[in-house]
């Protein structure tokens, strides 16, 4: 099919690829220059991994361009509407000026019969006011919702393979035209099983926050066991794999640490509350506040615990923080809880590196007050404290006992919960973990 991907972050960008490598003719549609000119010539303007060599693998196949002039999406079939919903500054709800320019960009060039399809995360009642202004333009096109649901340093597997597609149609029928056509769009993990859900418009908006909300509140639980467990002197992370062996519970999003962060989770469930607030439901969705407030909190309590482990002060403590990214195989730092706790660290007087392998561009955008080193062995030289705070396999896996050898004072906080602790104490090593004795 012929198809078009506006907007090409990390959702668009990874689609566009994704759409071309399943047989499509794909455009891809961005305001960026920078971002269009990488793109064009094979690169991936930000680290995901499989994403730069699938774009290489598709160069030659034709079958894959990128440019910024939307005429481009004329002559194609179906318009994927791929950009950012981010946070609105100041207010809990998002910010929907990226997808209504986006459409209203697009109106001109929609032909009749053409799909419109949106994967952005939206409030609910979006895709219906679009459909309105679509409609308007060309009455045979339709606007259909098809929430994205990737993991960032799995985007490429999670587009290819997705756990289940949902086709979120006008009248929420199997028997809509736009069905077919998606079915054409995803023949290929349709083919490999892929269960595909079809539902009305508003019932597709939710799943999407419904989804992140689950995930948030279900990191946020066990984030609140920590504190018990700190309170009580339990150990969370046997906690979670006791209760997760309940398949009703499951062990996965049940990692307590410094919670969770990104361009999703938190900007989604407030947008959640927001969206509810407007539709008179906002009781329904006040635990939400507590998911929230409860994440939030574990980055204080990580300043805290720093601060105990540095011997009660922070001034003129040199702090190694391992790891920038809002989760590792990302260069993402939207809302990182890493380089919050970074910030607040610095602010409070310690002497600050950050290390990450991938995302210290990034990092030094949005907090260039803070030092940041590359070369790990350089970054944890004379540290009084290290902190893991992004489970990268490279800090999972730092031998102790040489690590020792370089820092000033061996003292280290895992803020994820994934080094074994036996082995840095018996190395000698001052260790916290999060909701650990
Ligand atoms: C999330 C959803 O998982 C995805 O389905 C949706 O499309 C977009 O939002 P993503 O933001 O890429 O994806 O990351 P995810 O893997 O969900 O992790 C989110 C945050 O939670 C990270 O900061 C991660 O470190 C944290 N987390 C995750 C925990 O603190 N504990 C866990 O057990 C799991």
């Amino acid at each position: 099919m012929r198809v078009s991907v506006i907007g090409c972050g990390y959702l668009g960008a990874v689609h566009a690829a994704c759409m071309a490598k399943l047989g499509h003719d794909v455009v891809g549609i961005d305001l960026d220059e920078r971002k269009v000119a990488a793109l064009s010539s094979a690169k991936a303007p930000f680290y995901e991994p499989g994403l730069e060599e699938l774009l290489q693998d598709l160069q030659e196949t034709g079958r894959l361009s990128f440019t910024t002039d939307m005429s481009e999406a004329s002559g194609q079939d179906v318009h994927f509407i791929c950009v950012g919903t981010p946070q609105k500054k100041g207010e809990n709800a998002a910010d929907l000026s990226y997808v209504n320019s986006a459409v209203t960009a697009l109106l001109p060039f929609i032909e009749p019969g053409n799909l419109i399809v949106g994967k952005s995360t939206v409030p609910v009642g979006t895709a219906f006011h679009l459909s309105k202004l679509v409609s308007e333009r060309e009455p045979s096109a339709h606007t259909v919702w098809n929430p994205e649901f990737l993991r960032e340093g799995h985007a490429v597997s999670d587009t290819l393979n997705p756990d289940r597609l949902v086709y979120g149609v006008a009248d929420g029928s199997e028997d809509h035209p736009a069905v077919t056509i998606l079915d054409e769009v995803y023949s290929t993990p349709l083919a490999a099983g892929t269960p595909r859900l079809v539902t009305d418009l508003p019932t597709a908006e939710l799943v999407k926050t419904a989804a992140n909300s689950f995930l948030a509140t279900k990191i946020s639980f066990i984030n609140a066991m920590a504190e018990l467990c700190e309170a009580a002197g339990a150990d969370v992370t046997r906690l979670a794999d006791a209760i997760g062996l309940d398949d009703r519970i499951g062990r996965k999003f049940l990692n307590a640490g410094i919670g969770f962060g990104g361009g999703c989770l938190p900007k989604d469930i407030r947008a959640f509350m927001a969206r509810a607030g407007e539709l008179g439901a906002d009781q329904a969705l006040t635990f939400l506040r507590e998911v929230d407030a409860i994440n939030m909190r574990r980055r204080s309590r990580v300043v805290e615990l720093t601060r105990q482990l540095c011997d009660d002060t922070l001034l003129g403590k040199r702090i190694t923080v391992l790891g920038a990214a809002f989760k590792p195989e990302s260069d993402d730092v939207r809302d990182s809880p890493a380089l919050s706790i970074a910030a607040q660290l610095q602010l409070q007087g310690a002497v600050v590196t950050v290390t990450d392998p991938k995302a210290l561009a990034n990092a030094a955008m949005r907090f260039p007050e803070l030092q940041y080193e590359p070369d790990l062995e350089a970054a944890v030289t004379k540290a009084d404290a290290l902190l893991l705070l992004t489970e990268w396999n490279s800090y999972r896996d730092l031998d102790p006992h040489e690590i020792r050898t370089l820092v000033t004072s061996p003292r280290i906080l895992d803020g994820r919960n994934v080094l074994d602790s036996e082995k840095w104490r018996a190395a000698g090593w001052t260790f916290r973990g999060i909701g650990r004795a």
